[in-house]
């Protein structure tokens, strides 16, 4: 089959997820590799990850921090601990931190989180850029902590496909409202992130080339998507009857590089879930055209605590550990780091210069 892999249609992609052969999966990779180095350039971005708390409010399926999970203990971070970890960020040159946790909407939280953006904003001479990844909230709480400081948001929708939607999560857990949280962000003014988990029990082709149109459709500044990973203490482990490393690397690899032909200008994250498929799993996700790392910068005390699924990597290692490995890992396939950048979506800054 001939494709134009710079004009993409529906049929492609969905007969590129499915095609098997080892040459179309090599072409696939080197054309993603070629449009992210044109569009977004050389450079990898770092995000700087703190996982402060997995006190979690919800109750996901496939999630090891659900709030069902008896068998973890639970910890929560103080301003303190999390100042430490975005100082250190800041110290190694990266230009932004990420901000994740359990979900929760207590005021109590909320106010936990704006005082923290405010507190990392100071700390670091307003330098740090700051992306939040903590779930579904009101505008009113959107709001608030944009104005504290925040200004990247990622809320994955998990899959575009409300009735997969539905076998993931309890009946209370909303498509729609996750759905609209993605509209709230715009309106408030974020640069707005969403993803999906890719490889899911009973999740087809289909429902992963609608997930592509789906970011496409609504405008989508960042990409954050992996493979899905069996954690062994939660229901959807019952659903899975082989577990394919090797299946799951390699489509998500395809995700990564069919959603960096598709949208182009885009930020794609290369995420920890492929790293646990696979030891060198982010350095595939860069050539298969993500441009961001987010490289966990969480007190190593607290890293077993937020295991989100089974054999999360660099749970013994601490921030510095990652920033050196890391850098070798990068170095080595060739790509440059965007040492003390904030790194922004290229397709959010065309967007607001057109606005202008
Ligand atoms: N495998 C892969 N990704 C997972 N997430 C949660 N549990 C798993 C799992 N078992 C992802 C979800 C969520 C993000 C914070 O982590 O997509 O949005
Ligand atoms: Fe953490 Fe390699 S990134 S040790």
């Amino acid at each position: 089959m001939k494709i134009d892999y710079r004009n993409l249609s529906k049929e492609d992609i969905l007969y590129l997820l499915k095609s098997e052969d080892k040459t179309e999966f090599d072409e696939l990779m080197q054309q993603a590799y070629d449009m992210k180095n044109e569009n977004v350039g050389h450079k990898a971005y770092y995000r700087g990850i703190i996982e402060f708390s997995n006190i979690c409010a919800k109750d996901c399926y496939y999630c090891g921090i659900r709030k069902s999970n008896k068998g973890v203990s639970r910890f929560a971070m103080n301003i303190r601990e999390i100042l430490d970890c975005a100082e250190l960020a800041w110290k190694m040159n990266y230009g932004s931190v990420v901000l994740q946790s359990g979900e929760r909407t207590d005021e109590e939280f909320v106010a936990f989180v704006e005082k923290a953006i405010r507190e990392i904003k100071k700390v670091s001479n307003n330098e740090l850029g700051i992306t939040i990844s903590l779930g579904e909230q009101s505008e009113e709480t959107y709001r608030r902590w944009f104005e504290a400081g925040a200004h990247r948001y990622l809320i994955r929708i998990e899959t575009s496909n409300n009735e997969l939607y539905k076998t993931l999560h309890p009946q209370d857990h909303d498509f729609s409202e996750r759905f609209e949280c993605l509209n709230r962000l715009r309106r408030v003014g974020y640069q707005v992130g969403t993803g999906v988990m890719i490889g899911l029990p009973e999740q087809t082709m289909e429902d992963l080339t609608n997930d592509i149109i789906f970011f496409k459709e609504n405008d989508i500044d960042m990409i954050g998507m992996g493979p899905y990973i069996v954690h062994h203490e939660t229901p959807l482990a019952k659903k899975v009857k082989d577990f394919n490393k090797e299946y799951q690397l390699n489509l998500g690899l395809k995700m990564i590089a069919l959603t960096r032909l598709y949208l182009k200008d885009v930020n794609i994250a290369s995420t920890t879930a492929l790293q646990a498929l696979h030891h060198e799993g982010r350095e595939f996700g860069l050539q298969a055209g993500a441009n961001i790392i987010m490289p966990n910068i969480t007190h190593t005390k607290y890293r077993e605590g937020y295991q989100l699924y089974d054999n999360k990597p660099c749970t013994d290692e601490n921030a510095s550990m990652c920033r050196a490995c890391l850098e070798g890992r990068i170095s080595k396939i060739g790509e440059e780091i965007g040492y003390n950048e904030w790194g922004d979506s290229p397709h959010f800054e065309k967007k607001n210069k057109l606005e202008k």
